[in-house]
């Protein structure tokens, strides 16, 4: 019998300065045919933040990307759908809000962000980082992968 099949997850963030939107960021994200899995609303010390975007400590912005992250609540998801992690990219749209207006006028970041760090949402960019990131939040994700070898057995 089989226990179901593996469907991708990926993290969402909806960041401090779109959490006012969140009922309208979640009915889209429903309405796009994602599962919500687990969801949490956390306020994420300086140093959490820091450990969470620890890829980019290097990087010029990071320490205002810390106090930004670390400045209001915020609200993370695990989404499931087929692709999820490049069907969420796709439609949070372009990292800077001003080049999403111009190119997917639609995408989430365009509605709600306003520039490249108030950008309203947060999506992981690979597997890696989306198995890193929902255990970094949820411990583990609700539903294990079924590995490949045993799925192919049960059909
Ligand atoms: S990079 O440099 O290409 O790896 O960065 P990018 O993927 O575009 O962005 C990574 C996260 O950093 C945020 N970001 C910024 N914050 C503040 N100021 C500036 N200039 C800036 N540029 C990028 C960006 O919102 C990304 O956050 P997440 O949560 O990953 O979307």
């Amino acid at each position: 019998m089989s226990n179901g099949i593996y469907v991708q997850r990926t993290l969402a963030i909806i960041k401090p300065d779109a959490v006012q939107k969140a009922e309208e960021i979640e009915d889209i994200i429903l309405r796009s045919g994602f599962t919500i899995l687990q969801k949490r609303w956390i306020h994420l010390s300086p140093e959490q933040c820091s450990e969470f975007y620890s890829e980019h400590s290097s990087k010029i912005f990071f320490p205002s990307l810390v106090a930004f992250m670390s400045s209001d609540p915020i609200v993370v998801m695990e989404l499931a759908k087929e692709n999820a992690i490049s069907s969420w990219r796709n439609l949070i749209g372009n990292t800077n809000s001003h080049k999403a207006r111009n190119l997917e006028p639609e995408s989430i970041r365009a509605k709600y962000g306003r520039d490249e760090q108030r950008n309203a949402v947060h999506g992981s960019d690979s597997e890696m980082s989306a198995e890193r990131e929902i255990r970094f939040f949820f411990g583990r994700s609700i539903v294990e992968p079924i590995p490949t070898d045993q799925a192919a057995k049960d059909y």
